[in-house]
C-alpha cells in the first residue's frame, strides 16, 4: 500500500472518505460533497443506520455530480471521544471496506474540525497508520487466486492542510509498522520454511539497519551449559539457535545498561514425546511468536533510530518426537546451574526461556527484562483473545506495560505471582519440575520463569498465546499473525527508556 500526504484537493476519481460527527453533523468536506451531489450524502445517511458513531463506515456508490466512484462516510463519534487507537481503527476500517472492492485509490479528507484532542496532522498520521496496518496480507503461497479476489486498493492519500507535519508524524509510525509486518510475516511462515536456522537468517537481515546480530549454534550453547534449551531441541533434525541482537541507539553519554527483550522461538511445537493431539496442531507453527515479536521490535527500534540501548535474545528450537528426543522424567541442567525434571515435554517454552533469560542477564546486566512467549493454552482459557497475560516482579514496569498497551490497542491483564504458586513446580528429583498440576497453569509457568530471574532485575513476562494469531479480522489487524507486542514494546521504549 502506497501512503502519501497532500494538501486538500477534492479528487475527481476514486474514492473519498469524509468525516461525520455522531448525530449526523457533516464535516466541511462532507457538506461540500452533499451539495455537489444534490444531497446524496444526507439522503444516504437518512436511508441507513449510519449515525456518525465512532468507527462506523457508510459507502455511497457512484454519487451523482462528482467524478468520484465512491464516497465513504466515516463516523468520528462525539467531540473529544476519539483516541489515537480509534483514529487508527477508522483508517483501517476504510481500507477494509475497499481492499478487494475493485477500487484502486482512496483519499482520506482530514478537515480541521473542532472536537478532536489531536491536531489535524496527528489525526492524518493515525488514519494513515491504521490504513497501512490493515492493508497487510500474507499471500506469497497463493499462486492461483482469482484476479477478482485480489486486493485492488493500492493507494491511500491523506489530505490535510499541513501535509509536511503529517508526513513527519507518520515517518516513525511507518517504521514501527514495518516491524509489525516483519513479525506477521515470520509468524505466518510454515515450519518447513521457517526453522531455527532460517529464522536466524531472517534476524541477521537486521544488520542492514545497524543492529548487531550474533547467532549461537548448538556447540556454543553446549559450552555455555544451556541444557534446558538444548534438551527441547535434541529430538529435531533442525539445530537449535540462539539469536542475540543489539541496538545501541542511546546517546553515548547516557547509561549503557540496555533493556532486554527475550522471545520464545519454538518454530514448531509437536509437544515432543508428550505429543499433542492432531486437531489444530498446525497452529504450532506460530509457537515462535515471542521471538517473532522481539525480532520485529528490533527492526522497529532500529528503523526509527530509537535513542535506546536494547537487546533481543531469541531461543530457537523445534520440539519434535524422535529416537533422540527428550523423555518425560529426564533431568536437565540449565545454564543457571539449576536442574529441571522434565515431566511433560510439551511444556518446552519455559525450558527454552530459562536459558535465554539467564543468558540475557549474564551477558547484558539489563536494567529491565521483558519476555514474550506463546507459553500456555491456559492463558486462552483465562483471557481469551482480548488480553495477553502479564506477570511481573515490578509494579512500576507492570503499570508501564499496561499503559503502553492501552495506548496502542494491545491490551494486557496482570495475573498474580506468589510463593504458594511457586511451590507447585518443586520437584523431589531435581531443583524444579517443568509443570505444576492443572491448576493455574499460566501462573505456575510464570513462576517457573521467575526462578531464572536474578534478584533486583525488573522483569515482566507476557503470555501471548491468545493474541499472536487471530481467526477474525479486526480494524487494523487482518486475520492471521497479528504482530501483537511490537507496537506495545516500541511504545514502552519510547515512553520510558529513550533519550
Ligand atoms: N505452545 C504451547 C502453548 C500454546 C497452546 C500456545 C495453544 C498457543 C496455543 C506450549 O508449549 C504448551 O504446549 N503448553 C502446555 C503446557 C502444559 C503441558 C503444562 C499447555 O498449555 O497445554
Ligand atoms: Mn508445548
Ligand atoms: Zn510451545
Amino acid at each position: 500500500m502506497k501512503i502519501s500526504f497532500t494538501a486538500p484537493k477534492l479528487p475527481r476519481s476514486g474514492a473519498a472518505a469524509v468525516g461525520v460527527m455522531e448525530g449526523g453533523k457533516l464535516s466541511p468536506t462532507a457538506a461540500r460533497l452533499d451539495e455537489a451531489t444534490g444531497g446524496a450524502v444526507r439522503r444516504a445517511i437518512k436511508g441507513s443506520r449510519f449515525t456518525g458513531k465512532k468507527g462506523q463506515v457508510l459507502e455511497i456508490l457512484a454519487p451523482p455530480g462528482v467524478g468520484l466512484s465512491r464516497i465513504l462516510l466515516a463516523g468520528l463519534g462525539k467531540p473529544g471521544e476519539a483516541g489515537d487507537v480509534d483514529l487508527e481503527n477508522l483508517g483501517g476500517s476504510l481500507v477494509a471496506s475497499l481492499l478487494t472492492s475493485g477500487e484502486r485509490d482512496l483519499a482520506i479528507m482530514v478537515d480541521p474540525v473542532k472536537g478532536f484532542a489531536q491536531t489535524p496532522p496527528a489525526r492524518a498520521a493515525r488514519y494513515a497508520l491504521g490504513a497501512l496496518l490493515r492493508s497487510y496480507r500474507f499471500d506469497k503461497y497463493r499462486t492461483k487466486e482469482k484476479p477478482e479476489n485480489k486486493p485492488s486498493l493500492s493507494k491511500v492519500t491523506v489530505m490535510v492542510e499541513t501535509p509536511g507535519a503529517a508526513r513527519r508524524a507518520f515517518a516513525g509510525l511507518e517504521r514501527v509498522a514495518e516491524g509489525v509486518f516483519f513479525t506477521r510475516d515470520l509468524v505466518s511462515e510454515p515450519a518447513n520454511i521457517l526453522y531455527p536456522k532460517s529464522l536466524a537468517r531472517e534476524a541477521r537481515k537486521l544488520s542492514e539497519l545497524g543492529v548487531k546480530v550474533q547467532v549461537l549454534g548448538e556447540k556454543q550453547m553446549r559450552r555455555l551449559g544451556m541444557g534446558a534449551l538444548l534438551g527441547v531441541g535434541q529430538g529435531s533434525a533442525n539445530e537449535p539457535q540462539l539469536v542475540v541482537m543489539r541496538w545501541d541507539g542511546a546517546p553515548k553519554a547516557r547509561t549503557k545498561a540496555p533493556v532486554a527483550f527475550v522471545g520464545k522461538g519454538v518454530t514448531f511445537d509437536t509437544g515432543g514425546i508428550s505429543i499433542k493431539p492432531a486437531a489444530d496442531m498446525e497452529d504450532m507453527k506460530w509457537d515462535m511468536g515471542g521471538a517473532g515479536v522481539v525480532i520485529g521490535l528490533m527492526r522497529a527500534l532500529a528503523g526509527r533510530k530509537a535513542k535506546v540501548n536494547a537487546v533481543g535474545v531469541c531461543g530457537l528450537v523445534e520440539n519434535m518426537p524422535s529416537d533422540k528426543a527428550q523423555r518425560p522424567g529426564d533431568i536437565v541442567t540449565s545454564m543457571s546451574g539449576q536442574t529441571v525434571e522434565v515431566i511433560n515435554t510439551d511444556a518446552e517454552g519455559r525450558l527454552v526461556l530459562a536459558d535465554a533469560l539467564w543468558y540475557a542477564q549474564e551477558k547484558f546486566k539489563p536494567r529491565a527484562i521483558v519476555d514474550l512467549a506463546t507459553l500456555t493454552g491456559a492463558i486462552i482459557i483465562a483471557l481469551g483473545h482480548e488480553h495477553a497475560g502479564l506477570f511481573s516482579n515490578d509494579d512500576k514496569l507492570a503499570e508501564r506495560l499496561i499503559e503502553a498497551g492501552k495506548a496502542v490497542g494491545e491490551l494486557l491483564w496482570r495475573l498474580p505471582l506468589g510463593e504458594a504458586y511457586d511451590k507447585a513446580v518443586d520437584s523431589d528429583a531435581a531443583d524444579m519440575k517443568n509443570v505444576g498440576d492443572r491448576a493455574a497453569g499460566s501462573i505456575t509457568a510464570a513462576q517457573f520463569l521467575q526462578r531464572f530471574i536474578k534478584k533486583g532485575t525488573p522483569w515482566a513476562h507476557l503470555d501471548i498465546a491468545g493474541v499472536t494469531w487471530s481467526n477474525k479480522d479486526k480494524p487494523t489487524v487482518p486475520k492471521g499473525g497479528t504482530g501483537f507486542g511490537v507496537r506495545l514494546l516500541d511504545r514502552l521504549v519510547a515512553e520510558h527508556y529513550e533519550g
